[in-house]
C-alpha cells in the first residue's frame, strides 16, 4: 500500500510540484487547502502529470476541527509537509495579525494533532529570510538568524522556534524545516505553476508578464548596490527541483535517518544572480526583450544573498540541478499558457 502524505497548501505554487513529485515516488498526497491562493483546475494540472487526481480536502489550517475531521478520515497518514501559509511580505507590513494567525495557528493546529494522533514526522517550509542580510556569504545553516525584517520574516522563525519547542516537549516528533532560496519557474509540462494574485511582487512573474506585454516595463529595484552590476543577488532555484529536496526530506524522516530532532537545510543553488543577469538570461533563453527601468531600491529589500547548499547535497542526496534558463524557459512558457486560461 502507497504510504498517505497530508500536503497542506498542496494546491499551491511549490505544494502543487511538490504533490507532483510525490506521486511520482509513490506515495499518496492528501492535500488540504482553503483554495485562498490557489484554484481546484490545479487538481488537473497534477492529474494530467501523473495520471492520478490527488485526494483534496477544502479545509482551512486554522480551522482545528475541520483538519482533525481530516485527520480522522485519513488514520495512516504517515508525515505531513506544510506549506500552506501567506507568503507576501509587503502584505505582511499592512496586514500583521493576519499574517500571524494564518502562519502560526495552522502550525500549532497542526502540531496539537500530530502529538494526538501520533503522526511523527514534519517537513516544514520556511525561508532564506531567516538569516536577513548575512554578514558571509555563502550562507550556512549555522549563521546566526536575524531579526526580521517584516511579519512575514517574523512568523517564519517563530514558526522554527515553535516547532523545536514542540520536538523537546514530544520526544516522538521528528521536523526537517527547509529553508528555501528564491523558487522560480513552472513544471515543464506547464501543467501547473505560479498563479500571482493580480500585481505579481516577485521578479519572475513580473519578468514574465512584462515580456507578454501584460506589464509595460519592469522597475529595476536598486543599481546602487555594492554587487557588481549593482543590482541585487538572489539565489534562484527552480521549483521542481525544489519539490524533489521535499522528497528527499520526506524519506529521511521515514526512514529515521535524522541526526537530530529537527534538522534544517539551505535548498538553493550556491549561485547568485542578480536582477539585470536574470533579464539577460531571460531574454537570451526565450529571445524575448524585456523592457525595464531602473528605480530606487525596494523598501525591506537585502543586497546579496545565496545558499551555501552542501548540507543538504550531503545529507538529503539533494542537488539542484536545472539551468537558469531551463527554468526561465518553464516560467515563461507558463506565461504564454496561463496567458491563454486565465486572462
Ligand atoms: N525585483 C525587481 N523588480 C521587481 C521585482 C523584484 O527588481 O519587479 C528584485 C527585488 O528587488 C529583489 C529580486 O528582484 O532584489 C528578487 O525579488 P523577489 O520579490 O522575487 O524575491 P525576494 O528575494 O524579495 O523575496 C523572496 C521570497 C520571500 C522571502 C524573501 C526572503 O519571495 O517569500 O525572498 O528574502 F521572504
Amino acid at each position: 500500500m502507497k504510504e498517505k502524505i497530508l500536503v497542506t497548501g498542496g494546491t499551491g505554487y511549490i505544494g502543487s510540484h511538490t504533490v507532483v513529485e510525490l506521486q511520482n515516488s509513490g506515495y499518496e498526497a492528501v492535500i488540504v487547502d482553503n483554495l485562498s491562493n490557489s484554484s481546484l483546475d490545479v487538481l488537473d494540472g497534477i492529474a494530467s502529470i501523473t495520471g492520478v487526481k490527488p485526494a483534496f480536502e477544502k479545509i482551512d489550517c486554522c480551522d482545528l476541527q475541520g483538519l482533525e475531521t481530516v485527520v480522522k478520515k485519513y488514520p495512516d497518514i504517515k508525515a505531513i509537509i506544510h506549506f500552506a501559509a501567506s507568503k507576501a511580505v509587503g502584505e505582511s507590513v499592512d496586514k500583521p495579525l493576519l499574517y500571524y494567525r494564518n502562519n502560526l495557528l495552522s502550525l500549532l493546529n497542526l502540531l496539537d494533532l500530530m502529538n494526538k494522533y501520533n503522526i511523527p514526522n514534519l517537513v516544514f517550509s520556511s525561508s532564506c529570510t531567516v538569516y536577513g542580510q548575512p554578514d558571509t556569504l555563502p550562507v550556512t545553516e549555522n549563521m546566526p538568524v536575524k531579526p526580521a525584517q517584516s511579519p512575514y520574516g517574523n512568523t517564519k522563525q517563530i514558526a522554527e522556534e515553535i516547532i523545536q519547542d514542540a520536538a523537546r516537549a514530544d520526544k516522538r516528533l521528528k521536523s526537517v524545516i527547509l529553508r528555501y532560496f528564491n523558487p522560480v519557474g513552472a513544471h515543464p509540462s506547464a501543467a501547473i505553476g505560479e498563479l500571482p494574485n493580480g500585481v505579481p511582487n516577485n521578479l519572475i512573474p513580473f519578468v514574465t508578464q512584462t515580456a507578454a506585454g501584460i506589464r509595460e516595463y519592469l522597475c529595476v529595484f536598486g543599481n546602487d548596490y555594492n554587487t557588481p552590476d549593482g543590482s541585487a543577488i538572489r539565489d534562484y532555484i527552480y521549483v521542481v527541483d525544489l519539490a524533489k529536496a521535499h522528497i528527499a526530506a520526506l524519506e529521511r524522516l521515514l526512514a529515521n535517518g535524522s541526526r537530530q530532532d529537527v534538522e534544517f537545510f539551505n535548498l538553493g543553488t550556491g549561485k547568485g544572480l542578480s536582477v539585470l543577469e536574470i533579464l539577460d538570461e531571460f531574454e537570451k533563453a526565450t529571445g524575448v526583450k524585456v523592457k525595464r527601468k531602473i528605480a530606487g531600491r525596494r523598501q525591506g529589500d537585502i543586497e546579496k544573498v545565496w545558499a551555501d547548499p552542501a548540507l543538504a547535497n550531503r545529507e538529503l542526496g539533494w542537488k539542484a540541478e536545472t539551468a537558469t534558463q531551463d527554468m526561465l524557459i518553464s516560467a515563461w512558457k507558463w506565461e504564454q499558457k496561463s496567458n491563454i486560461v486565465k486572462r
